[in-house]
C-alpha cells in the first residue's frame, strides 16, 4: 500500500471508492470525492474552520423534520433546487415552464367550483385568475386539474397560519372549452424562515432573503406532463431577486388593478381588485419523457 501524502490522498480514496456494485452509486460517489477534494483543497480550511463548518451541517441536520426542512431551504438558497427541476423538466418552448414546488404543498386539497373561491375569509386584495389550459398545438385540455396554493394578503401560508381548515388552497378543474376561473387574493413577498442556520448564514451575507409575490400552481392532465410552477405578479420589487431562484420570464405575469365593479367570474365588487389572466401550456407525456 502507497503511503498517504497530501498529494497522493485523492487517488488513494477514489482508487478505494471504486469497489461498488451499483454503477449509478459508483459514479456518484466518485463525482462527490473528486469535487468534495477539489473544493477542500481550493479552500484549504483550518481545524477550526471545519469544526465550525461541521457544527453548522450538524444543526441544519438537528432542525430539519416534516414540518421545518432546513436542508431543502439550503438547497434552495444554493440554487440547486432550481438547478434539479430545470434538468429534470427539459420542455419544448412554449410549454409553460416549471420552477420549485417550495415547501408549503399540501395535498388533498378542497374541490372548487369553476369561478369559485378559495380565499374565503383571508385578508388581501381580491384577485381574479383565468386562462385557459391547452396543449403545444393550441387545442383546449379538458378536465386539466390546477392545484392552487399561496401566502393570504399578510404573507401567510396555510402551514404558518396553523389553521384546523384549509387555507388558501384548493382544486380547480378545466371546462370543457379549457377555460378555467377562480378568486382568490393577491399574494405578497415574504422572507425565508431566517430563525435558523440558513438565516444564520445569509445574516452575513448582503443577499435579499426575499421572495418575490407569486400563486403556486401544479397543473396536471392524462397524457401530459405535469407542470409544478408559480406566477409572478409583475412589478413585485424581488422579481430580479428571488432568493430560491425561482423566476422564468414566461411565468411574470400583469395583476392588472380594477376600481370595482363586474369581476371575470361575474361578481360584483364594491372594493379594488386585481384582474391576472394566464394560459397554462402542458407538453404531451410522451414527448417530455423521450426529450
Ligand atoms: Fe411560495
Amino acid at each position: 500500500m502507497a503511503y498517504i501524502t497530501e498529494k497522493n490522498l485523492t487517488d488513494v480514496v477514489l482508487k478505494r471508492w471504486q469497489d461498488i456494485p451499483d454503477p449509478r452509486l459508483k459514479e456518484v460517489m466518485q463525482s462527490l470525492i473528486k469535487h468534495l477534494h477539489a473544493f477542500v483543497r481550493e479552500i484549504e480550511p483550518s481545524g477550526e474552520e471545519w469544526f465550525k463548518a461541521i457544527d453548522w451541517i450538524t444543526r441544519t441536520g438537528q432542525m430539519s423534520d416534516n414540518k421545518r426542512q432546513e436542508v431543502i431551504l439550503f438547497s434552495d438558497v444554493m440554487g440547486v433546487s432550481m438547478l434539479v427541476d430545470a434538468m429534470n423538466n427539459r420542455l419544448d418552448t412554449g410549454a409553460t415552464p416549471t420552477t420549485v414546488e417550495g415547501p408549503f404543498h399540501v395535498a388533498n386539497a378542497p374541490e372548487i367550483a369553476n369561478g369559485g373561491n378559495m380565499a374565503k375569509e383571508a385578508p388581501g386584495i381580491p384577485t381574479f385568475v383565468t386562462g385557459k389550459v391547452r396543449s403545444l398545438d393550441g387545442a383546449p385540455i379538458a378536465g386539466a386539474m390546477l392545484d392552487l396554493w399561496q401566502t393570504d394578503g399578510e404573507g401567510l401560508y396555510e402551514s404558518q397560519r396553523g389553521t384546523e381548515e384549509p387555507w388558501m388552497r384548493g382544486v380547480f378543474r378545466s371546462q370543457a372549452d379549457g377555460s378555467y376561473s377562480l378568486r382568490t387574493v393577491a399574494p405578497i413577498a415574504y422572507t425565508i424562515p431566517m430563525d435558523g442556520t440558513v438565516g444564520e448564514l445569509m445574516e452575513q451575507t448582503k443577499i435579499s432573503h426575499m421572495r418575490p409575490a407569486h400563486i403556486h400552481f401544479a397543473v396536471s392532465a392524462p397524457g401530459y406532463h405535469k407542470v409544478t410552477t408559480h406566477l409572478f405578479q409583475k412589478g413585485d420589487e424581488y422579481i430580479e431577486t428571488d432568493v430560491v431562484y425561482g423566476v422564468k420570464a414566461p411565468l411574470i405575469v400583469e395583476f392588472e388593478k380594477k376600481s370595482g365593479g363586474k369581476a371575470p367570474n361575474g361578481e360584483v365588487l364594491n372594493e379594488p381588485f386585481y384582474v391576472v389572466h394566464y394560459d397554462f401550456i402542458l407538453q404531451k407525456q410522451a414527448k417530455a419523457q423521450a426529450a
